[in-house]
């Protein structure tokens, strides 16, 4: 397939995968999308290691990437950046009461009591510039073709430095004032995400925003994003006028994914009405299966959520508590379980290989496309 987006990219098809699982990234770009590995909670140890076995299975010179967070607002933003110790002490007792308290509600034991250093590392939300360097450092020492920054503008520093190594850049957009702020800032294309994607999304369906985005930005390439899990899903983006689809829940629905059991079976009896959007898990709104734990943070008594990263610093000991237990029978962890996804969720329906998801979506997608010009042709 030739769209705006092959001047850009060399793919078969531009079906643009992002995921936290280097077996899902491998497996897009192994089958003829790109795969774009979510980073920004790797330490700098795991993605190297990531990246060397990506970069093994899929061979030399082929299509793929990396996605960090890059927002303009977060805690610390004015100094830099803030140390892990300086961002603890920011954290209320009223919020860890609260979450505390939540947990025992629902019977979750604690976490074994290991000194904070004999612990596994582990990194955090690493938005602000002095914990993204190194992430960018090991990124750019190896063969991506693509960075994307899934909140924010791309500094102008990582712009540069991406164009100097001929590495392409993209943001995410939710409304069309954040697609023209990544066009001023010099991206070389645009993902419009609309209201129904899984993670950090806003209140913009893909059908309305995707085109006013295309507008707004040409002649910058733009991949629809949010709601796409089919073939019919990524016809419709094309005619939209979207160079290409990025998709993110559909993955967690393969083999391949990350998720867990207890996810999955979440997961396949789903409906696209059973998730919400909860601030709940990294202080902005994130959409994720309602659970016991989304409607906790809704109710009167519930703290404000603290902003980025304070919010996630708090809920990660807690969420690693739920998930820990939430395959054990008779626990009461499911309940709590609300795992970040789209409303495409209700489309999961088993678990397939990632590449049979690839290869559904084209046949789809091809069958979607010469219905349309049946509909158009005279005889
Ligand atoms: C589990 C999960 C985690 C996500 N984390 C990130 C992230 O770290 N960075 C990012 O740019 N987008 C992230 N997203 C959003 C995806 O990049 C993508 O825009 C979204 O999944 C597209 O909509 P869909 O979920 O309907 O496919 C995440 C999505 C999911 C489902």
């Amino acid at each position: 397939m030739r769209t705006a987006m092959s001047d850009l990219l060399d793919f078969d098809v531009p079906f643009f995968a992002f995921s936290h699982c280097r077996d899902v990234v491998a497996a897009v770009t192994n089958a003829g999308g790109v795969g774009v590995l979510g980073a920004v909670a790797h330490t700098a140890e795991d993605l190297e290691i990531d990246m060397k076995w990506v970069e093994n299975e899929i061979g030399p010179g082929a299509t793929y990437g990396v996605d960090l967070l890059m927002p303009s607002k977060f805690t610390g933003a004015k100094q830099g950046g803030l140390s892990r110790e300086e961002l603890r002490a920011q954290i209320p007792e009223e919020h860890r009461a609260f979450m505390d308290g939540l947990l025992d509600r629902y019977g979750i034991p604690p976490l074994l009591d290991v000194p904070r250093e004999q612990r596994v590392k582990r990194a955090g939300l690493q938005v602000d510039p002095k914990s993204m360097t190194p992430l960018l450092d090991i990124a750019f020492a190896h063969d991506i073709k693509v960075i994307v920054s899934g909140l924010g503008s791309p500094p102008a520093e990582v712009i540069e430095r991406a164009h100097a190594a001929g590495v392409v850049v993209g943001a995410q957009a939710g409304t069309v004032e954040h697609a023209r702020r990544h066009k001023e800032a010099g991206v070389d294309f645009v993902i419009a995400q609309g209201t129904e994607a899984g993670g950090h999304t806003g209140d913009i369906t893909t059908m309305v925003l995707v085109p006013q985005v295309v507008d707004a930005v040409a002649p910058l390439p733009v991949l629809a994003a949010g709601g796409i899990a089919n073939g019919r899903q990524v016809a419709a983006s094309l005619a939209l006028g979207a160079a290409g689809v990025w998709c993110g829940s559909v993955w967690l629905g393969t083999e391949e994914g990350e998720s867990t059991p207890a996810e999955r079976e979440r997961f396949i009896a789903a409906r696209s009405q059973d998730t919400t959007r909860s601030r709940s898990f990294t202080g902005k709104p994130c959409r994720v299966l309602k659970s016991a734990w989304t409607e906790a943070w809704e109710q009167e008594d519930a703290p404000q959520p603290l902003p980025m990263p304070l919010q996630s610093m708090l809920v990660d000991r807690s969420r690693r508590r739920v998930q820990r237990v939430a395959h054990k029978k008779d626990s009461r962890a499911p309940e709590l379980l609300s795992p970040f996804i789209g409303q495409i969720v209700g489309q999961i329906t088993s678990i397939k290989p990632t590449r049979r998801v690839m290869t559904e979506m084209m046949e789809e997608m091809a069958e979607a496309i010469a219905r349309l010009d049946d509909i158009m042709s005279e005889d």
